[in-house]
């Protein structure tokens, strides 16, 4: 995983951050408080929430569905680019790092329209099925456990609505997925997950190379 985007000299990444991003203080802080974490290189790259908000804003997204809360960040990213009675929806199996999230969610005053469902995410994701929430999500992001990518995307499938979007995170595997003598599991579990996306018909669909590679897929 990386906190930063891929395939860019540092030369040119402080320049594409000096000269784009515009991070709000309170994610800022969020980040610089991740960072004394020994996990901290599992969240997003600052420029990859910007983006993700910039993209829930372009599509008017009210409901935003997430597999993979860690600290908080990209959850909080796209709270503040909802409107007023949107609504984030987060799953994560681990309580270790709830406080961190829910105390950057309350000091930028987006709490109240985040809901984070503690728990193994396919759980969560069923049970989201079985309350009737199919089609109603207008935006989702998988960022959990690799080798489920393919059964987060069935399910967001399902939950996102017609003309959704479905970001899914670190597909380049820092450029692993590239390597032919690479055949750690994760590796190989994006690997395939790439090649099945590339002939899905069910999605519109572009890799880009924003942190760890940012696939958008749009259900059709
Ligand atoms: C890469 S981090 C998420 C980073 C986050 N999106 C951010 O912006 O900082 C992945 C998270 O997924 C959670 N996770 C991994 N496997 C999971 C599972 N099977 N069910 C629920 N959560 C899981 C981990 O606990 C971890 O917090």
């Amino acid at each position: 995983m990386s906190n930063r985007s891929i395939g860019l000299d540092d030369r040119l990444y402080h320049y594409l951050l000096g000269h784009s991003l515009r991070e709000p203080e309170v994610l800022a802080d969020l980040r610089a408080e991740t960072a004394n974490l020994p996990e901290a290189n599992m969240q997003i790259a600052p420029e990859q929430g910007q983006f993700m908000a910039l993209l829930a804003r372009l599509m008017g997204a009210r409901r935003y569905l997430e597999i993979g809360t860690f600290t908080g960040y990209s959850a909080l990213a796209i709270a503040l680019a909802l409107p007023e009675d949107g609504e984030v929806v987060t799953l994560d199996r681990s309580a270790q790092w709830i406080a961190t999230a829910r105390r950057y969610w309350e000091r930028a005053g987006v709490s109240g329209r985040i809901r984070l469902e503690q728990g193994e995410a396919q759980d969560s994701l069923r049970a989201l099925e079985r309350n009737g929430e199919t089609g109603r999500f207008d935006l989702s992001f998988i960022d959990a456990d690799k080798t489920s990518y393919p059964d987060y995307f069935e399910h967001c499938l399902r939950l996102v609505r017609p003309g959704g979007l479905i970001l899914i995170d670190n597909t380049l595997w820092h450029g692993r997925v590239a390597d032919a003598q690479d055949s750690r599991d994760n590796t190989r579990a994006i690997r395939d997950f790439n090649a099945a996306l590339h002939h899905d018909e069910r999605i519109d669909l572009a890799l880009t190379p924003i942190g760890d590679g940012l696939t958008l897929a749009r259900r059709r």
